[in-house]
């Protein structure tokens, strides 16, 4: 892997996923887990939305790696009062390793990476969740000991979860079939990425005809955050048909399970019985947010250091001539 921003998943092939999802599994069971792994690395975070897994599994995870994280409110910083995403960009490539950044607008998160000169890890944007989603694969894998061949069913919003879940499905050979309402599809980018990349991927309406004999059935919130001018048209829109209930999961097989990135809005696209049931994983999905990122971190920063070496070598050639030269 070069130096990579991750800010869709689309950045990532087979490989680089089967890599994060082998690295995760062993530091999930402990082995050749060593504190200085990552030691003194620094991960600023900014944050222009609320979180609470991706905030505190990021923040673990650097510590656990002998690094630490710099989280930002996207207010307390000077961003609020004028000063550029790219200005910014480059202040912090000076202070960190790597920069992560939870956005309304997916541009904001474009723009950081262009200005950076560290890599840019996508916290969420309007459009793409994509450390979701290695958590997510991981927890496919541990469950039901395989990704590839398996039916995986979304049924609601075509959103950003389901975004970055269309490009990691047909990176790992899982088909994907989406329920969704005329209007609320997911982005053509992310269906043509995944056809061009042999995923299967099938966009229907009625959540029955996703799910029935599926392995996997994930759901979110109707109204993800930045919508929640349009709450009452997107309820009306999505309920009762798309809610994921008892009838719903009937209708899957019967070793499927149930998956929600979370937060949840109970009784709305899931029921307490389904999010609580026999079928639901999603605690264990919140947990591996943590594995999934610690190898991430792992890959992407190492991979840095690799390009700051030989960037370093660069500079001290080029000292020689040149008095100066800033990174
Ligand atoms: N799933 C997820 O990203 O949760 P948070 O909004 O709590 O970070
Ligand atoms: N689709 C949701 C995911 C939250 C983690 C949102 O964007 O609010």
């Amino acid at each position: 892997m070069g130096m990579k921003h991750i800010l869709t998943l689309m950045e990532l092939d087979s490989k680089d996923i089967a890599m994060i999802l082998k690295l995760a599994e062993m530091m999930k069971e402990g082995k050749r887990m060593r504190m200085e792994r990552l030691k003194d690395k620094v991960f600023v975070m900014i944050f222009q939305k609320p979180s609470t897994r991706t905030r505190v599994s990021f923040e673990v995870a650097m510590r656990e790696l002998g690094g630490y994280a710099i989280a930002l409110n996207a207010n307390d910083i000077q961003l609020s009062r004028g000063e550029s995403i790219e200005d910014t960009a480059r202040t912090l490539s000076r202070y960190a390793d790597a920069i992560g950044a939870r956005v309304y607008a997916h541009s904001d998160v474009e723009r950081l990476a262009r200005a950076a000169d560290v890599p840019v890890i996508n916290m969420l944007s309007d459009l793409y969740h994509p450390c979701q989603i290695l958590g997510d694969l991981l927890t496919i894998k541990e469950v039901k000991g395989k990704l590839a061949g398996l039916t995986l069913a979304w049924v609601g919003d075509g959103n950003n979860v389901c975004n970055s879940l269309i490009i990691g499905a047909a990176l790992t050979g899982m088909i994907m079939k989406i329920a969704c309402p005329k209007g609320y599809e997911p982005l053509e980018d992310a269906v043509n990425f995944a056809r061009e990349h042999n995923g299967y991927v099938e966009i229907m309406e009625e959540p029955k005809d996703a799910v029935m004999g599926a392995d996997v059935i994930y759901t979110d919130s109707f109204v993800s955050m930045g919508k929640e001018a349009e709450r009452e048209e997107r309820l009306k829109v999505f309920l009762p048909r798309y809610q994921v209930n008892d009838d719903l999961i009937a209708l899957a097989r019967s070793d499927a399970i149930f998956m929600h990135c979370l937060p949840a809005k109970r009784g709305e696209e899931v029921t307490d019985s389904v999010i609580d049931g026999a079928h639901s994983v999603v605690w264990q999905q919140a947990e591996n947010r943590l594995h999934a990122q610690k190898a991430l971190l792992y890959m992407v920063l190492t991979d840095s250091d690799a390009r700051r070496r030989s960037g370093r070598r660069v500079m001290r050639s080029r000292s020689r001539t040149r008095s100066r030269r800033s990174r």
